[in-house]
């Protein structure tokens, strides 16, 4: 849509003009005495860790209060503030990918090394993730306190997070329990992890946060945050298909599900369509490093078409999102959602 169209690069363009500022401001935060050194480590870890990702996340919360103002026009000080909110995210997101990677034993995230895997980083990279996951209140409190929205900011930040940390909480005790008994990994068991690990932050937070700019009460968006969270989940579900069968070079992550024994959509729908050899032999490969055995579990998830399964799910879920979208009473908000669910349908990336 429009959107997506000319006017994007410019989004971009400013937005990543936003983040050297913020960049700045943090490295001269006057709450902690920086040595040359601690503010050079800083530096280089925002940027290795914040800016490289598509920033779909952030940018749609610029988008998003767009299409909310009805006259379209922004002021410089209203396009600060929607790139200062979609950066907070940005850092939310850095903040949990460091620490994920560590979780899932990554290797490559965005096309580099996982930080923790940075020579001389190691471990320094869950601290790195609490100071990014501590410069999202800095960055509100210096550009949004006295906003009438401040508190409400704060706390949608704060059950934001929680939930996000109690998903990747539900998707390690899964696998951990998995790892006795493949049957457990069904799908409103899939469907419960992703939709806290991975909706709320990505889907639901940007449009929370250009409808808090906007003067509203999220109290009265619960059909908006539903719709959102099935979009998340959806995108999940494109994030596990990827994992196994995207070109990782592109994407910029290799995927480590089958190795960690995640409770992917691809393994759960494999159970789901296997026979009782098929299932048999998952059992014995699923979950091992051995590239022999994840092999093997990649060549049954072709006998059984996974692929063909994953484009009518794809096809169905935006036919769903798109009639629940369509029922919504304000066009704005039609626009906001349509506009988003056109970033990621059929992505490759
Ligand atoms: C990560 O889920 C979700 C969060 C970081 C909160 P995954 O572990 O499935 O994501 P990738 O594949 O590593 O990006
Ligand atoms: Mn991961
Ligand atoms: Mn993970």
């Amino acid at each position: 849509m429009a959107e997506n169209g000319s006017g994007s690069d410019d989004v971009k363009a400013t937005f990543r003009e936003i983040y050297r500022r913020l960049k700045a401001e943090l490295l001269g935060d006057p709450a902690f005495d920086f040595t040359d050194e601690s503010r050079q480590w800083i530096d280089r870890m925002l940027d290795y860790n914040v800016p490289g990702g598509k920033l779909n996340r952030g940018i749609s919360v610029v988008d998003s209060y767009k299409l909310l103002k009805e006259e379209n026009q922004l002021s410089e000080d209203e396009v600060f503030h929607a790139c200062a909110l979609g950066w907070c995210i940005e850092w939310l997101q850095a903040y949990f990918l460091v620490l994920d990677d560590i979780m899932d034993n990554s290797h490559t995230r965005r096309g580099q090394l996982c930080w923790f895997r940075v020579p001389k980083v190691g471990l320094i990279a869950a601290n790195d993730g609490i100071i990014l996951r501590n410069h999202i209140p800095r960055i509100l409190k210096r550009h949004f306190k006295g906003k009438p929205y401040y508190v409400d900011l704060l706390d949608l930040f704060n059950e934001v997070e929680f939930q996000t940390a109690s998903g990747q909480m539900l998707d390690l005790i899964t696998t951990h329990e998995g790892e006795k008994d493949l049957s457990k990994y069904t799908l409103p068991v899939y469907r419960r992890i992703v939709q806290y690990k991975t909706a709320y932050y990505s889907f639901y937070l940007p449009v929370a946060c250009a409808l808090l700019m906007s003067g509203e009460n999220l109290d009265n968006f619960v059909d908006v945050k539903n719709i959102l969270v099935e979009m998340g989940t959806y995108f999940q579900v494109q994030d596990d298909y990827l994992d196994c069968f995207g070109d990782s070079d592109f994407i910029g992550k290799i995927g480590t599900d089958i190795e960690d024994y995640k409770c992917s959509w691809l393994v759960v729908q494999a159970l789901e369509h296997a026979n009782e050899s098929q299932k048999e032999l998952l059992y014995v490969n699923y979950g091992k490093s051995d590239p022999a055995c994840v092999a093997k579990v990649k060549s049954l998830y072709k006998d059984l078409n996974l692929e063909n399964v994953f484009s009518e799910y794809e096809s169905t879920s935006y036919a769903k999102l798109i009639s629940s979208i369509e029922a919504q009473p304000s066009k704005a908000v039609q626009e906001v959602l349509k506009s988003f669910l056109h970033k990621i349908y059929k992505r490759q990336k």
